[in-house]
């Protein structure tokens, strides 16, 4: 059993909640062990097409508990590299999971939590909700988020903000692409998760998984024989697929395709 999150499963759609709002959802080596567990129960569970990542309490996530930062910092260097390869799990768990990934965030999002909500395909925010990478403050480094952060924002503003730690707000992340939209309150969080996540569930399933995993292949790379050759492979075995067939067969003949239910 949990004790820093809930999982629930309401048909399609998991949702794992981060709860520890005493401690803004501040992860320490318990909150990292079990949003990857979570993760990875929502993963393998037939039901679940898509999952939404949401917390209780006032903030999103304050980043790393910097009572665990500072006891992992007395650890043996083995001990500290073992704790902080946790941290990055489960991040690219997040980052890889086949099924889309929508970050509900109702509050602060700090330090890993701006990491969490940038390893998400997409994140939704409410308009106070603010961010900030205070690592440097801190004189510690946004080091296992950089990947995601840097992804998700690109290296012009990931210098600014992991450089001068400042607070931005939810429209300057939404103008930054950190998120993609900005709703007036939690309510208007709801429907927006709502809507968003009603156009994922049309989607074939393992095409999704595929143009994850299809986005993370190409990105960065240039545009040379190899990468052209490689989209090439992806399409032509995907479209060869039951799942590829399926869709191309129900748009022909005018039905809906066998993975949307009503
Ligand atoms: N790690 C450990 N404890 C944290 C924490 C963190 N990242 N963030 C907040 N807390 C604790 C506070 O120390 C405080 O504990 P106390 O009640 O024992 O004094 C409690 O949570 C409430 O925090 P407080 O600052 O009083 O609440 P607030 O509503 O004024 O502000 C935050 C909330 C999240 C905006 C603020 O606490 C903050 O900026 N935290 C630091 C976030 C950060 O820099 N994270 C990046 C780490 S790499």
């Amino acid at each position: 059993m949990y004790t820093s999150i809930l999982t629930e499963v309401d048909g399609p759609l998991g949702i794992l909640t981060l709860n520890k709002p005493e401690r803004h959802n501040a992860f320490d080596e318990v909150l990292i062990a079990e949003i990857t567990a979570g993760l990875r129960e929502l993963e393998a569970h037939p039901q679940v097409r898509a999952v939404v990542l949401s917390s209780t309490g006032k903030s999103f996530c304050a980043g790393a508990d910097l009572n665990w930062m500072k006891r992992a910092a007395g650890y043996s260097p083995e001990e500290n590299l073992r704790d902080a390869r946790n941290l990055a799990t489960l991040l690219s768990t997040l980052n890889e999971l086949s099924k889309p990934t929508v970050a509900r965030v109702q509050g602060p999002a700090y330090g890993g939590g701006v990491g969490l909500v940038a390893a998400c395909d997409i994140a939704i925010a409410t308009f106070d909700a603010q961010f900030a990478l205070t690592e440097v403050k801190l004189g510690i480094l946004p080091a296992v988020i950089s990947p995601y952060v840097i992804a998700a924002i690109g290296e012009r503003y990931a210098r600014r903000y992991m450089l001068t730690a400042e607070r931005f707000s939810a429209s300057e992340a939404y103008r930054i692409g950190l998120v993609h939209e900005i709703v007036p309150d939690e309510a208007g969080l709801d429907e927006a998760v709502g809507e968003v996540v009603d156009a994922l569930l049309k989607n074939g399933p393992k095409a999704q998984g595929e143009c994850k995993a299809l986005i993370r292949v190409v990105s960065g790379q240039p545009i040379d024989e190899a990468t052209i050759e490689e989209t090439a492979q992806r399409i032509t075995r995907v479209r060869a697929s039951a799942e590829g067939k399926e869709g191309l067969t129900a748009f022909l003949e005018k039905r809906k395709p066998n993975w949307i239910n009503s």
